[in-house]
């Protein structure tokens, strides 16, 4: 059914030959002028954004990647942004195991002993508070020190010397492999992995029960499989198109300060975290690098996308009144949710299972299904007619909230829920003013749509 891509530079020149790529040609410095065009750019342009040259390295940089879902919908080799969500969700229930190489283009390159990443890669550096420079797009993968299942996932990596790393993981599988390879007091093989196929990259940020392989996933959703190949110095398994492979280990029982860096909630946060050495680097002949600028349009529609396509169907289960949600913010920060009411307590009701089924969501706003979940318009004109704090205000205190959030206390929140459901069975009252239906339907025919 689809055409999907083997590597990103494949993907990228078919943007470009639909004129859906923006380029700069202007030579410009990883050290914060490719991060501040990415920034300028994200309200200028849905276009993923092609740097030709940059100061210092002979290696082309693309970010901005998925600012609309109509790059979501290329990756599938689709046409229409519109199908984005559903057609992600149609996949994403498919699993396809991936297949194993003896080598790949990744190997084209190999640097094996002293590495030295900054001379060897444009790694950006952000925001002006940034400890340094930064991968925000690498994607590490590693197993189960005691099933050798594989996990992966995205997570920051400071770049502290030149082959020393600073990686934050604070989220599962990861973070569990390294208490297991803890335990054992023995070192966790990592390889990182930059510049992936579209669908392999989103897959690797997809929630996935513990034990199950994110390639499986990535092959499901690319109607095919992910071509792997072994890596050079560490028993593990990457994707053999990749761009770039960082191969090293995570010492065991060492944690130093990482950050500050510009995080996707559009703070800063400084952690005490793992420290990984690089032993090996693996990289194409020409590589590319991908550059994902924390903050920007593309970190909300990657994070909800995926959300929004892989755990919907559980919460409609959890209550079935659910019809329509929408995450709203660059991690989901809010949720939009439609309800078909039959109750007058059915708004409130919804919001405080949600508090419990959304751990990382900070608001909540219940609608009727008359209101488009998609249309922060819709969704203030809901609040504005239907809404009265003094009724339909639902919080809760004292809960563990997240650590993009600058205004937690002690790791604890509190959340707010709106219920902007129509009270009572009275509509005339809250129907919402428009011409007659014939009268749209008429001059829609005349003017089309
Ligand atoms: C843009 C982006 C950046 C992320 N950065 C981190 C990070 O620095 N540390 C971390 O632990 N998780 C980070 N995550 C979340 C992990 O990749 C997360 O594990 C994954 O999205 C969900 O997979 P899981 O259910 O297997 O945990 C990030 C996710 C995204 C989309």
């Amino acid at each position: 059914m689809f055409a999907p891509f083997d590597d990103l530079r494949t993907f990228v020149r078919g943007l470009e030959s639909k004129g859906a790529l923006f380029k700069v040609t202007e030579a410009l410095s990883p050290k914060f002028e490719i991060a501040a065009a990415l920034r300028y750019l994200n309200k200028h342009t849905d276009h993923p954004v092609l740097f030709d040259k940059i100061v210092g390295y002979d290696i082309p940089v693309i970010g901005n990647l998925f600012q609309s879902y109509a790059s979501i919908s290329a990756a599938f080799g689709i046409q229409d942004g519109k199908k984005a969500l559903e057609t992600y969700r149609q996949q994403s229930g498919r699993r396809v195991k991936p297949e194993m190489h003896r080598s790949g283009p990744v190997m084209e390159a190999v640097t094996e002993g002293q590495v030295d990443i900054l001379k060897m890669m444009p790694v950006l550096t952000h925001h002006e508070n940034d400890a340094g420079p930064y991968f925000s797009s690498a994607v590490t993968i590693a197993k189960d020190p005691e099933s050798g299942i594989r996990g992966m996932g995205i997570h920051r990596i400071q770049v502290k010397e030149k082959n020393k790393l600073g990686i934050f993981l604070g989220t599962r599988p990861l973070s569990r492999f390294l208490e297991l390879a803890e335990l054992k007091k023995t070192p966790l093989e990592i390889a990182i992995v930059l510049g992936m196929d579209p669908l392999t990259f989103l897959s690797s940020i997809t929630y996935a029960p513990e034990g199950i392989d994110k390639f499986d996933l990535a092959g499901g959703l690319r109607g095919r499989p992910v071509e792997l190949t072994k890596c050079k110095t560490v028993d593990l398994e990457v994707p053999r198109h990749a761009e770039f492979v960082l191969e090293g280990k995570i010492l065991p029982g060492v944690r130093e300060t990482e950050g500050p860096f510009g995080e996707s909630g559009g703070a800063y946060l400084t952690v005490q975290n793992p420290v990984a050495m690089i032993n090996c680097i693996c990289q194409r002949k020409q590589p590319m690098y991908h550059a994902l600028m924390p903050f920007n349009k593309e970190n909300g529609i990657i994070s909800n996308i995926v959300w929004e396509a892989t755990q919907l169907d559980a919460i409609r289960k959890a209550i079935p009144l659910v019809k329509k949600m929408h995450l709203l913010g660059s991690v989901g920060e809010i949720a939009a949710v439609q309800i078909e009411k039959k109750a007058d307590d059915d708004g409130r009701k919804t919001i405080q299972k949600l508090f419990d089924l959304l751990p990382r969501v900070k608001g909540i706003v219940v609608v009727d299904t008359d209101i488009d979940v998609h249309d922060p318009d819709d969704l203030v004109w809901a609040v504005f007619t239907r809404f009265q704090v003094s009724r339909d205000l639902v919080t809760v205190s004292g809960v563990p909230g997240s650590v993009l959030d600058p205004s937690i206390e002690d790791g604890l929140t509190s959340k707010w829920g709106l219920d902007a459901t129509r009270p009572g069975n009275e509509t005339e009252k809250f129907k919402r003013i428009a011409p007659p239906d014939w009268a749209m339907r008429k001059v829609t025919a005349l003017l089309g749509e």
